[in-house]
């Protein structure tokens, strides 16, 4: 992936403006990354970009660091997509799927968004559906997960990894299966172990099979979210694909 365009003061342009997004072909396929660092005073002015439900949701959380990242991650997601739309992130409207995937109430892209520990991955295309994962790596009980989660020629494959390789083995399957049913949109109601991905680490992500029918493989493509150290993500996306660039939101970046 490369990166050449970055939304410049997003978290500081308060009241909330457009930042309008690069072009977005028919096919291509837009990742953009954020950091959750706002203050507390940038937290409360994203926070007004929020809808009444949104709100609600945030006010639902009983730790403040779990509401200020909803919130952080909420706003840069409207802001991302209102900088295509060229409407205010206050404007997005939001529609829920059955198993809670949000789309657009206006139809006209696709999105999918994840975060983990301080980082927030969304892939934006215009029709094409997709699912996005991200995961902070850190120490897990990986083959025990994977017995209870993964498909048995997962387990295999994990098994037979050196343990050096096991972490990201197990987290380049974790991030492509979720992402697979984010693509969905059908959540957890899609047993993870009716399907199969590739994770040896070095190999091509891809589908391997799935129950849901033998034109599943060749319909959807895996990207590698590579870009932020100390995570391991997964694009899903329906083919064809495009140009695949990657783009970062605001400019409060740590690294
Ligand atoms: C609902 C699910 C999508 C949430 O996944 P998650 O890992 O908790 O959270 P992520 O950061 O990846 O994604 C959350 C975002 O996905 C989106 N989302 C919610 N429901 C979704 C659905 N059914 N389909 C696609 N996207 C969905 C939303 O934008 C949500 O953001 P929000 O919480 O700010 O509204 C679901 O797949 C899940 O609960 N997974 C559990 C993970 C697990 O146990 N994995 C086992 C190891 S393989």
């Amino acid at each position: 992936m490369i990166a050449p365009w970055a939304a410049k003061d997003a978290h500081s342009a308060y009241p909330p403006h457009v930042h309008p997004s690069p072009p977005l072909g028919e096919h291509d396929v837009h990742v953009w990354t954020t950091r959750l660092n706002a203050t507390p005073s940038q937290i409360e002015s994203l926070g007004s970009t929020l809808s009444q439900d949104e709100h609600e949701r945030a006010g639902r959380f009983r730790f403040e660091r779990h509401r200020a990242a909803f919130v952080a991650a909420r706003a840069a997601l409207r802001g991302i997509l209102g900088g295509y739309l060229g409407i205010a992130p206050r404007l997005v409207l939001f529609e829920y799927g059955p198993y809670g995937k949000p789309g657009l109430a206006t139809g006209s892209l696709q999105f999918n968004a994840a975060h983990s520990g301080d980082l927030v991955v969304v892939g934006v295309t215009r029709r094409h559906r997709i699912g996005v994962d991200v995961e902070h790596r850190r120490e897990l009980e990986y083959l025990a997960l994977a017995e209870h989660f993964f498909a048995p020629p997962e387990i295999t494959d994990l098994h037979s990894l050196p343990d050096g390789e096991r972490p990201d083995g197990f987290f380049n399957c974790w991030t492509r299966k979720e992402a697979y049913v984010k693509a969905l949109g059908e959540g957890l109601s899609f047993p993870l172990d009716q399907f199969a991905v590739t994770l040896r680490p070095g190999m091509a992500p891809a589908l391997l099979w799935s129950s849901h029918g033998s034109a599943e493989s060749s319909r959807w493509e895996i990207l590698n979210v590579s870009s932020e150290p100390d995570y391991i993500g997964a694009v899903v996306v329906e083919r064809p694909v495009g140009q695949v660039i990657a783009l970062r939101w605001g400019q409060n970046d740590r690294r």
